[in-house]
């Protein structure tokens, strides 16, 4: 569906997106995971045919991104960082101005509107709803077309956990729906519990690319934490795989002295920290 080869892109004459490769299949959620300044709403922009002054070559569905035509933009959905709604017109009024610029046939607006719980806020005027209202809006306005391959960018930045989960869930169900989703995230728990792969972006450059699982797995084996009262309580921690070799486990199990054990895998955050040496913030 889209295809990076040896993508290079500046905005000053210093390059900032440096050689990169990546291609995303078709009916996949891909997910660009980086802290903020990343590049990661750059590299939807190069994408979009945005920025076209790019070098090398960027492809969505075949055609190079800097030519792309009226067509293309039918077929696609973007939900941008920012607010894209006319603030004077209610949610309904937007909603219908943006399905009448699509050739395609539109999906119903009462139906979208309830989907994100904006049923009962449909003719109130866009600048009296909070941000996370326009962000719903914002989403099913992406949408409206019922296009093949959507673009999120930061799509539950700003959410509360409950709107979060609701946003996750309907990503969830686009997919589903056999939709391919390219989105953008500095949040792990979204890039874990959606994403079929991650790229870890940092100044302009993947450092890793491949599923959460595999990521949290290439590095750092799930580990157990025990601790035993000795005048006071002590802890030890040893690899999972390695569990019957700890002489310390073994002595405390025979005598019943554990106080308490517990094993935890490395998060994708923590993977992020290893690979990158940046923290997602
Ligand atoms: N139009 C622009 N002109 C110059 N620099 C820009 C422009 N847009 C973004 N940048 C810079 O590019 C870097 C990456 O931005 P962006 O792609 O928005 O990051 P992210 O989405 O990962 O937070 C930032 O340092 C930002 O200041
Ligand atoms: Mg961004």
């Amino acid at each position: 569906m889209i295809q990076v080869k040896d993508l290079t892109f500046s905005y000053t004459g210093k390059p900032f997106i440096q050689n990169m490769n990546f291609n995303v299949e078709k009916g996949e959620i891909f997910g660009f995971l980086g802290p903020s300044g990343a590049g990661k709403s750059t590299l939807q922009k190069i994408l979009l045919g945005m920025l076209p002054g790019y070098e090398g070559s960027a492809t969505v569905g075949g055609a190079e991104c800097k030519k792309h035509n009226s067509d293309f933009y039918q077929s696609i959905g973007v939900d941008f960082e920012y607010s894209t709604m006319y603030e004077k017109l209610s949610a309904r009024e937007n909603l219908g101005f943006f399905s009448s610029l699509y050739k395609r046939k539109v999906r119903n607006i009462d139906d979208l509107l309830a989907s994100v719980g904006l049923e009962n806020d449909a003719d109130k005027r866009v600048s009296d709803y909070s941000k996370g209202m326009k962000s719903r809006l914002n989403f099913i306005k992406a949408l409206i077309h019922d296009p093949e391959l959507l673009f999120l960018d930061e799509p539950t930045s700003g959410l509360d956990p409950t709107n979060s989960r609701l946003m996750k869930d309907m990503v969830l169900e686009e997919k589903k729906r056999g939709k391919t989703i390219l989105l953008t995230t500095h949040n792990m728990q979204d890039a874990t519990e959606l994403c079929d792969r991650v790229a870890f972006i940092v100044g302009g450059q993947i450092y890793a690319l491949d599923t959460p699982h595999n990521l949290i797995m290439s590095k750092g084996a799930a580990k157990i934490t025990y601790s035993w009262i000795d005048g006071s309580e002590q802890t030890a921690t040893c690899e999972l795989d390695a569990v019957s070799g700890d002489e310390k486990l073994r002595q405390l199990i025979a005598e019943n002295r554990l106080q308490s054990i517990h094993s935890s895998e490395p998060t994708l955050n923590d993977i992020f920290i290893e690979i990158t040496g940046r923290t997602l913030v």
